[in-house]
């Protein structure tokens, strides 16, 4: 089939737009309510064209071609037609272009140049409307407004969550949000993208640059195992905004906010800005020199006595520095895996877990069994594949979960259980309610990261890889960090090199903080915050003979137990690569300088394997990663364990941490924007037969520990005999472990 566009002759598909053909050839027709990933509701008129043997224009954005159709997108009559709706679309629009944020990059600014005309016969008052408060990361000016509906359309269509409606008509027409509250989607920054004009803004960016002084840079984000791909805005090295990056395997035209808004906590007054070592009681500003010398000096003499941890968000080229300048110093203890604590699966373990399947094909599964992750919540750009998979192929999705949450697509069923009941699942009778998936369907089962903190992990993971065995379901696992599945790849693990060649060693991070090692080596990651057992690993700090970090930022713990502190550069201020869930190898590049004299972690540890002779580079790192990748091939994420023992519970409630996907890094937990609006329901809930009057003083023993806890207190029907804690990223309060037994 074929049409004519200007005289030029165009193949096209059946179900083809006018305004599809012409994109796709570079053929331009303003535009304001369409837009390609939502639904066409024709309403602004401004892409109205001339077609052959139509009397009036027509919109091409919702107009079908026909075989042989004629049209023209800039001939006298489409002309006509557009100036005469870009005159009545700015009616009612400000002429505050010099003050507005959108100016330089402003759909209405660019058209009305184009196609608009420099007189209007309206000469009445202009509207206004009273702005709205949306929240902490959307700011208004709704004065603006053309009423596209983009914005309504995006939380209806994309995020799931009906937060900005269209009310009134004609001249009162409103975009507002429906019950006075601020917007709460994890997607909802990306309405700023989708408005055309200046009505919805960035509230980060507000006021703070011109577009046309801005730099572009590219990077990929560090918050989830995605690797959603993104554009930074800098002016004079400093990050102003962030945006998508269009990418059709992986974010398409979208961003979560923690990606958008992200980059906030870098500015922290908590970033360590010098290297540091303790003399005495304190630590003192000191040169990188003296304390390479002096971490050397301790590994010369407790390297087989030591133990190092690493973050998964470090990159893959942090990664194989670190474990080979490590295992060079005989330093066997190397671990990523800080909030585990069952660890029996790890022979069985896939080299790179993975989500097994493209995320677009997602959209042709008939079955999704989630287990263990609030997709919406933790992973929003994965939640819109599972909308449209709803939507597009009626995919049915199941939730298995402990605690009780909201998802923004349809569930065909859900349950909420404990570790035990989970692990049970397929084989106690009274606990399972009928799942039986068709094993002649495409099927998928997900394990969440928030299941590795169980301390029955390894029995969930054989239960779960027997049924989906037993179904022929594809087995995803997600990742807790940005880089997990490189950490699997590199060999941060006391039992693999990179290329996850087996060596001796069964120890692991829990096992090891259990030794009394001399010397503690913590990469980016904070004791507070990011370990299964804050209380063990604060004890072994104090223990410890030494403590190594590298760090961003200063904790209470850092400062009290760190003997060296190598101040280490943030995402954003390094370049490097991760491997995200679908083991695809992207890397990421520096987008402003480091702040005062802290360092990229590969230039750091680059400069600790020239002690050791190693002359790498950053170049034959990064191709020495490529060559381990590809020579790794994993078949299937089963993880099938021969008689694995059930882990005995005992009569005192199980204590379950709800993943707090907004405090998963260091700079996400200093985001203040994003923890005010994603992040402000702090509270632990009991089940109903054990709850209490909120004056009852609650005093929580686990083990050797008693905390009284003072936050919100909920209460559940379900699971029973466990306790949930949700805590934000900088709560002070200290909990003890992730995944443990308490007494009240
Ligand atoms: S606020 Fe922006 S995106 Fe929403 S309807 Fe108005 S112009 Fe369109
Ligand atoms: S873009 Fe076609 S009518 Fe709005």
């Amino acid at each position: 089939m074929h049409i004519y566009i200007n005289d030029k002759k165009f193949d096209v598909n059946e179900n083809d737009t006018i305004i599809q053909v012409a994109d796709r050839n570079d053929i331009h027709i303003p535009r304001f309510c369409y837009h390609k990933r939502l639904s066409i509701v024709a309403s602004c008129r401004m892409c109205l064209v001339d077609i052959e043997n139509m009397k009036y224009p027509q919109p091409a954005c919702s107009t079908v071609v026909k075989e042989g159709m004629r049209v023209n997108t800039n001939n006298r009559s489409a002309e006509e037609a557009q100036k005469n709706t870009m005159e009545f679309l700015l009616i009612n629009h400000p002429l505050d272009c010099p003050v507005c944020d959108q100016a330089g990059e402003c759909e209405l600014q660019d058209v009305s140049l184009e196609h608009g005309d420099y007189k209007s016969a309206y000469k009445e008052l202009k509207r206004t409307v009273i702005d709205k408060n949306i929240g902490e990361l959307v700011n208004t000016e709704m004065t603006r407004c053309i009423h596209c509906s983009r914005c309504v359309r995006f939380g209806e269509e994309v995020a799931g969550i009906k937060e900005l409606g269209m009310t009134g008509r004609g001249e009162d027409t409103k975009i507002e949000t429906f019950i006075n509250e601020g917007l709460s989607s994890q997607l909802s920054g990306n309405v700023i993208d989708l408005c055309p004009v200046g009505a919805l803004n960035n509230s980060l960016y507000k006021y703070s640059a011109r577009t046309w002084d801005l730099k572009q840079k590219f990077s990929i984000s560090s918050n989830d195992c995605l690797g959603s791909n993104i554009f930074y805005h800098t002016y004079n090295d400093e990050i102003k905004r962030c945006v998508p990056k269009e990418d059709d395997e992986i974010n398409l035209s979208w961003l979560s906010d923690n990606d958008r808004f992200g980059y906030e906590g870098i500015k922290s007054e908590e970033r360590i800005l010098h290297p540091l070592i303790r003399h005495n009681e304190n630590l003192e500003k000191t040169n990188f020199d003296s304390i390479s010398e002096k971490f050397i000096e301790y590994l010369e003499k407790y390297s087989s006595r030591s133990c190092a941890i690493m973050s998964a968000q470090s990159s893959c080229e942090e990664m194989f520095l670190f474990q080979d300048f490590l295992r060079n110093k005989n330093v066997k203890k190397i671990d990523h895996r800080s909030k585990e604590c069952d660890f029996r699966y790890q022979k069985h373990y896939p080299i790179i877990p993975s989500f097994d399947i493209k995320l677009v094909d997602i959209q042709s599964l008939d079955n999704i069994m989630i287990v263990g992750a609030n997709i919406s919540k933790e992973f929003p750009i994965l939640s819109i594949y599972f909308r449209d998979a709803h939507k597009n192929n009626s995919t049915n999705i199941f939730s298995l979960s402990t605690y009780e949450f909201e998802e923004n697509f349809p569930l065909e069923k859900s349950d909420i259980l404990n570790s035990q009941e989970l692990e049970n699942y397929f084989t106690n009778t009274n606990i399972q309610s009928g799942f039986n998936l068709d094993k002649s369907k495409k099927n998928l089962i997900l394990i969440g990261p928030a299941i590795s903190y169980l301390s029955n992990y390894s029995n969930i993971l054989n239960n779960f890889s027997e049924y989906a065995k037993s179904i022929n379901a594809n087995l995803a696992l997600l990742g807790d960090q940005a880089n997990t599945s490189g950490a699997w790849a590199m060999g941060i693990l006391p039992h693999r090199l990179p290329g996850g060649v087996s060596i001796d060693g069964q120890e692991n991070s829990y096992e090891l903080l259990s030794d009394k090692d001399d010397l503690l080596i913590i990469y980016n990651l904070e004791p507070e915050y990011d370990f299964s057992d804050d209380n063990k690993i604060i004890d072994r700090l104090k223990d410890s003979k030494v403590n190594i970090f590298f760090s961003s930022y200063m904790t209470e713990s850092i400062k009290k137990y760190a003997d060296i502190v190598f101040p280490l550069s943030t995402q954003v201020e390094s370049k490097g690569s991760y491997l995200n869930t679908n083991k695809k190898l992207q890397h990421y590049n520096k987008i402003i300088n480091p702040l005062g004299e802290s360092r990229e972690g590969a230039d750091i540890l680059l400069g600790l394997c020239n002690t050791i002779d190693k002359d790498y580079t950053h170049d034959s790192i990064r191709e020495k990663i490529r060559e381990i990748l590809a020579d790794i091939n994993v078949s299937n994420n089963y993880v099938r364990i021969k008689n694995l023992k059930k882990i005995s519970t005992t009569n005192s409630l199980e204590k379950i941490i709800i993943r707090n996907p907004n405090s998963s890094n260091p700079t996400l937990r200093r985001c203040n924007s994003i923890i005010k609006t994603h992040d402000n329901d702090d509270y632990f809930s009991l089940p109903l037969d054990k709850s209490v009057s909120s004056n009852d003083k609650i005093i929580f023993n686990e083990k050797n520990n008693k905390f009284k806890l003072t936050i919100k207190q909920k209460a559940h029907s379900k699971p029973v005999n466990a306790v949930l804690v949700k805590i934000g990223g900088t709560h002070k309060q200290k909990i003890g472990a992730y995944s443990t037994e308490v007494d009240l």
